[in-house]
């Protein structure tokens, strides 16, 4: 069938299907990305909001207060995870879900998992503004500390809810000043309002995760959109060297047992034992501590994190083990032990839920390719149960992870209206 103008009948279905779909505000989402990059500013152009900080907090409350005023209801599991549900006309039906964190780097950027949250409020604002009514409810979930930085490992609380850390571990960890989680968070709820509680672990029909690349591949190949078809593997260790306190000035070097010393001479063993000439294995020690930290004694003890990634499963436990072989037993005189605190293998996404991103990404006409994320995210310990795909746009020369992190208000848009498509979609599909 073709119109008197040319067009295809199947060609002004999809422009009426277009028409008629929620629409985002990109104006709306870009305000509210400034409003929350206030919170916890550096005064550098980016934010230090570490999870369950007065920061974390306030730009929880921020958005719980956007929220309560579109009517939606919140509850929050055992790990404070958060979860803001739209409701649909059939509530016994698993939710489509979204979401990403608040919480960042000690020297973070205004868009590292922000943009995930609230391209989800605005999916949901953009639902209600179309006057969309759903047969499944849809859930909004801010995670609690993603990012690691205080408390190790990364993606606490999707792995607590998903089982993969028994929450016991999770609320005893400590950050470096000695303060563990379980008090963090309940200090954290008298900052929140009041919330109904949830049991943790939860199962969705579908999960989409929105987030900024974070690397500079879509930039590079001018793709506006990243069909995210899985999430390289990670392990992050705690290694403990421990030595012997003594005076700067009077212990000859031979009679010492110097924790740096023997931690940097660790560190170089390691970094030799992992040269990849192809450059794919991903090897940080991020954080490192000296005790007692004074000038003129000689270090007692030092912690430091192994950051531990590659894309392959087989390769990744064998240098895992490598970590274990080489951070045990005695080193220059020092003992040191190794403590594996996040052991996440590869995944794969969901093929349809890929599907149903790409088809988002294609009937809006936006450049896109398929990518594995080299950063990790909740979606990894989501994907174990419920089917998941991610969505990325990108950032300016892949900067992440510093306050310079920037993206264009343009590409935010384009990934919330993708998201956007796709969450309308699954409301539709059977998996
Ligand atoms: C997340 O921030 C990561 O460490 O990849
Ligand atoms: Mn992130
Ligand atoms: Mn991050």
């Amino acid at each position: 069938l073709t119109t008197s103008a040319g067009f295809q009948h199947s060609e002004l279905m999809e422009m009426q299907r277009i028409l008629t779909a929620p629409h985002i505000n990109s104006t709306r989402l870009w305000e509210r990305h400034r409003a929350i990059a206030q919170i916890g500013a550096t005064g550098r152009g980016g934010v230090n909001r570490q999870a369950l900080t007065p920061e974390d907090a306030e730009a929880r409350r921020l958005v719980l207060s956007w929220s309560e005023a579109r009517n939606y209801s919140t509850t929050i599991d055992a790990i404070g995870n958060l979860f803001i549900r739209r409701p649909g006309t059939h509530p016994e039906l698993a939710p489509v879900m979204t979401g990403s964190h608040l919480d960042t780097q000690p020297t973070g950027g205004n868009f590292d998992g922000v943009f995930g949250v609230l391209a989800g409020l605005e999916v949901f604002e953009s639902l209600d503004d179309a006057g969309f009514v759903t047969k499944r409810p849809i859930e909004l979930v801010i995670w609690m500390n993603e990012e690691g930085s205080r408390f190790t490992p990364a993606t606490m609380g999707s792995a607590v809810c998903s089982g993969a850390i028994p929450l016991s571990n999770a609320l005893e960890t400590t950050d470096s000043n000695g303060t563990t989680v379980r008090d963090a968070l309940s200090k954290h709820l008298t900052q929140l309002p009041k919330l109904e509680k949830r049991n943790l672990g939860t199962k969705g029909f579908a999960f989409v995760e929105a987030h900024i690349e974070q690397g500079p591949i879509l930039e590079a190949t001018g793709c506006q959109i990243g069909v995210v078809t899985g999430i390289q593997g990670l392990c992050i260790y705690e290694v403990e060297v421990v030595g012997f306190e003594a005076h700067a000035g009077t212990t000859p070097l031979s009679n010492r047992r110097d924790a740096l010393v023997a931690a940097v001479d660790l560190i170089g063993k390691l970094q030799d034992e992992f040269q990849d000439p192809a450059d794919v294995l991903r090897f940080t020690v991020g954080k490192f501590e000296v005790a007692p930290g004074s000038p003129n004694t000689v270090p007692g003890r030092v912690n430091f994190t192994i950051d531990l990634r590659h894309p392959n499963a087989e390769v990744l436990g064998r240098v895992g083990d490598a970590v274990m072989r080489i951070c045990a037993g005695e080193i220059k005189r020092c003992s040191v032990t190794a403590r594996p605190m996040l052991q996440s293998k590869p995944v794969e996404f969901h093929p349809q839920i890929i599907d149903i991103v790409r088809s988002a990404a294609v009937r809006r006409h936006l450049r896109h390719m398929n990518l594995v994320s080299g950063a990790t995210h909740d979606s990894k310990f989501m994907s174990a149960q419920t089917p998941t795909a991610m969505i990325f746009v990108p950032c300016e020369k892949g900067i992440s992870h510093n306050e310079a992190e920037n993206v264009r208000k343009e590409d935010l848009f384009a990934g919330t209206q993708v998201l956007c498509d796709a969450l309308v979609a699954l409301l539709d599909t059977e998996i």
